[in-house]
């Protein structure tokens, strides 16, 4: 029986029966697990069974959430992280050798960015960023020591929707794994394997947690092309404790009723917002004006919650209307169930320089709005008397 995404949010990769017929799994804080004998030891060791050893590797939260994340992507497996960094990370240094190219779009999260230029790249990891859409650019840069290609979909803080079909396309006829990072749409709004992406990668900080709680990521993928940076996993211990999976397994329950409401203010909001006199331009992917709105409404199922939009003033003013909102409280980070809102120039853009501020679009009164789920007219009507203080 095919299930809807809903049902798989709330009983996907979870026993029938859980621990004394309980309805939630219980917490497991064991760091390690035991052995009745060393014939149990030797089957682990043989693959005749699987269990769980030492929570290193694994615990039975954390092979829940896995389970859970990897029914919601459509993919046969899916390691859980620390961080949506250490999941990225993670994929770089499992799969990339030094001499391999790796290829990136850009416009992208700038710790993503910086991850690649100051430590992939003394490693002998050859990074290139192509800029964010530019296929035949793409194209042209593969070689024969190109292993990756690594997108974020849709874009941050921008963003952009690329064309992910054309995307896996190239890739494929040319022997090129892809990594898309979904964090900004989730697997409500889009599931990247459908169209042949191989690798996914997510904050789970951020819209599958939803709660503002926990630092977590997700890496989703065939069980064959995990199996190294499981192993990597299991090395570094980059793993997610089993509290944070607690909560992430709750979390992700109320993922879709949670997006949802997040698309559903997101495009209320946007649209009031691309209105108003003071506001300049906003980047919405449900807006028509949006650059790549055809490719989101091709790819995406709702446009999310984040909302990034450039006011008509200096970055004074910028940051009297960012400090005129009381709902949104600022702070980076987006997702969760408080909306955040930030002036990206006083917050991750503050030391870049002025030319690189230019080219990755950071205008000074450019405003990162992360929507939560409160009442869409109390953010509105929020959002409009902080307006009228620039
Ligand atoms: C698109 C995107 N990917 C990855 C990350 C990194 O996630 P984390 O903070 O969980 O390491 C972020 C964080 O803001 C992000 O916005």
């Amino acid at each position: 029986m095919s299930l809807d995404l809903q049902t798989i949010a709330v009983h996907g990769g979870e026993a029938a029966v859980k621990s004394e017929f309980g309805i939630v799994d219980p917490i497991h804080c064991s760091s390690t697990f035991t052995f009745p004998n060393s014939a149990a030891v030797i089957a682990l060791n043989e693959g005749a069974i699987e269990r769980h050893e030492y929570a290193r590797y694994s615990s039975p939260n954390s092979h829940t959430v896995e389970l859970k994340l990897a029914a919601l992507e459509g993919t046969e497996d899916a390691l859980l992280t620390t961080t949506g960094m250490s999941a990225l990370t993670l994929l770089f240094w499992g799969l990339l050798r030094p001499g391999d190219q790796l290829l990136f779009f850009d416009r992208c999260y700038h710790r993503t960015r910086q991850f690649c230029y100051d430590y992939l790249a003394a490693y002998g990891i050859r990074c290139r960023a192509i800029p964010t859409g530019d296929f035949e650019a793409l194209a042209d840069a593969i070689d024969d020591k190109t292993r990756l290609i690594f997108t974020e979909l849709p874009t941050n803080p921008h963003l952009t929707v690329i064309d992910l079909e054309r995307l896996t396309s190239i890739a494929r006829s040319r022997g090129v794994k892809t990594c898309i990072d979904t964090t900004l749409a989730s697997p409500i709004n889009l599931q990247p394997v459908q169209w042949g992406a191989d690798f996914i990668v997510h904050s789970a900080t951020k819209y599958l947690g939803g709660h503002n709680d926990l630092l977590a990521g997700a890496l989703c993928g065939t069980r064959e092309d995990l199996a190294p940076i499981r192993q990597l996993q299991g090395i570094i211990g980059a793993i997610a404790a089993p509290h944070t999976a607690y909560l992430l397994q709750r979390g992700l329950k109320t993922l879709p009723l949670r997006i949802a409401q997040q698309n559903r203010s997101g495009l209320a909001i946007a649209q009031f917002l691309a209105q108003h006199p003071k506001v300049k331009k906003v980047y919405y992917p449900g807006l028509e004006t949006h650059d790549t709105y055809a490719e989101a409404r091709r790819y995406l199922r709702g446009g999310g919650g984040l909302i990034s939009f450039e006011l008509r003033t200096d970055r004074e003013g910028c940051s009297r209307f960012i400090d005129g909102v009381s709902i949104p409280k600022i702070g980076p980070s987006l997702g969760g169930v408080e909306s955040l809102i930030e002036q990206p120039l006083l917050m991750s853009f503050y030391k870049a320089s002025p030319a690189d501020r230019q080219r990755w679009g950071i205008d000074d009164a450019l405003v990162r709005l992360a929507l939560g789920i409160e009442d869409t007219e109390d953010l509105r009507l929020d959002i409009e008397q902080a307006l009228s203080l620039i």
